[in-house]
């Protein structure tokens, strides 16, 4: 039997648990080229908040009654396919279940790595990917200069700031409270971090950037990113790499021409999947930072395919730290 999440109705504004539903269903005979994977770990990432809606955007929504998207690792039990045998470990977009039938050209073997495979879907998968491409293809941080990183607390934006401290930049990180700011600053070695939501945010920004803004990657968009923009410098780069605040509402923002032309700045927005073919090269260099202790990794655990609405509801309204995980067998 497959206990799996549906999305039973789309949401308004706010996700609410009323959106998905938890249902047992039979698992489907295997075809020709197909496995059946027994799914162990699965990823939640923000943007299923966004093929939860019909609205238009890179990659196609989810159906009503889809099982919700997400990516995940397992263990083959059966096979039908010439690729893979039973016990192979596998990733993929396996969803939000605790079975799943995949073709074999869906799935990947994992690699070969020295810690838990769940860094596989964070700090050495598609989180880190996604900050590395951001960070070190767009911003290009550079030793002495000033790097901000917004979400800095989160799974993507807590890699890229790394990133930045490896090449020896000043790093300064941007989250929703005191206890996140914290962590970024003792535990991930940022030079420093503000609370966007502290009385003194944006003002204490020009003690701690008092140089300006070389490179900015921007997780959350909103009025949070339009108080950036005065503080970036000449020759400044831009990765939009996600809009969390703007939720699925647009958000029409006060950038003023003159000030991208005046400053020669750059604003690149980027999705990772555009740079799968170098997934693999990406994530050599990602697993050997991460085997030097370079990058710090905060995972948080939770347990059961039950628990995976409320967990992903926690994680877009800001109560998580690092990366979330679900544990399901
Ligand atoms: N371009 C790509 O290919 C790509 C790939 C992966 C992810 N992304 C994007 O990257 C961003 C980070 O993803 P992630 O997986 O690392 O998520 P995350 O940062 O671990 O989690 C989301 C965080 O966003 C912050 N947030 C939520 N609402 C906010 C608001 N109104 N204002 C300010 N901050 C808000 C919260 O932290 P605080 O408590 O600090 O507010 C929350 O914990 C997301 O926007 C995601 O969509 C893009």
């Amino acid at each position: 039997m497959n206990t799996k999440i549906i999305l039973r109705n789309r949401p308004n504004q706010t996700v609410t648990q009323d959106n998905f539903e938890c249902i047992d269903a039979d698992i489907e005979p295997l075809k020709y080229g197909q496995v059946l994977v027994l799914n162990q770990w699965l990823s939640l990432d923000p943007y299923v908040r966004g093929r939860m809606s019909e609205r238009k955007s890179y990659a196609p929504s989810m159906e009503l009654g889809d099982v919700v998207m997400g990516e995940g690792i397992g263990t083959v039990i059966n096979s039908q396919s010439d690729q893979f045998k039973a016990g192979d470990k596998v990733i993929g977009m396996l969803g939000w279940q605790t079975h799943a039938v995949m073709n074999a050209a869906a799935i990947k073997l994992i690699p070969e790595a020295p810690f838990s495979d769940t860094w596989l879907l964070g700090a050495a998968g598609m989180p880190g990917i996604t900050a590395w491409i951001g960070m070190m293809e767009i911003c290009k941080p550079q030793a002495g200069e000033t790097l901000l990183i917004t979400s800095a607390a989160g799974s993507v934006g807590s890699i890229a700031g790394q990133l930045a401290k490896v090449q020896g930049a000043n790093v300064v990180g941007v989250a929703g409270s005191e206890e996140k700011c914290a962590y970024v600053q003792d535990v991930l070695n940022f030079d420093h971090c503000l609370s966007y939501k502290h009385s003194s945010w944006p003002s204490n920004l020009n003690k701690h950037a008092p140089n300006g803004i070389d490179g900015l990657f921007e997780n959350v968009g909103g009025a949070l990113f339009d108080s950036l923009i005065p503080q970036m410098n000449p020759f400044s780069r831009i990765a939009i790499c996600g809009l969390i605040a703007e939720g699925i509402e647009e958000h029409f923002h006060s950038i003023n021409l003159r000030t991208l032309l005046a400053n020669r700045m750059l604003i690149q927005g980027f999705i990772v999947s555009d740079h799968v073919s170098r997934w693999r090269e990406i994530q050599k260099q990602l697993i050997g930072l991460l085997v030097e202790q370079k990058i710090r990794v905060h995972e948080k655990i939770t347990e059961g395919i039950q628990n995976a609405p409320q967990t992903f509801i926690d994680l877009l309204e800001g109560k998580c730290l690092g990366k979330q995980i679900i544990k399901l067998s």
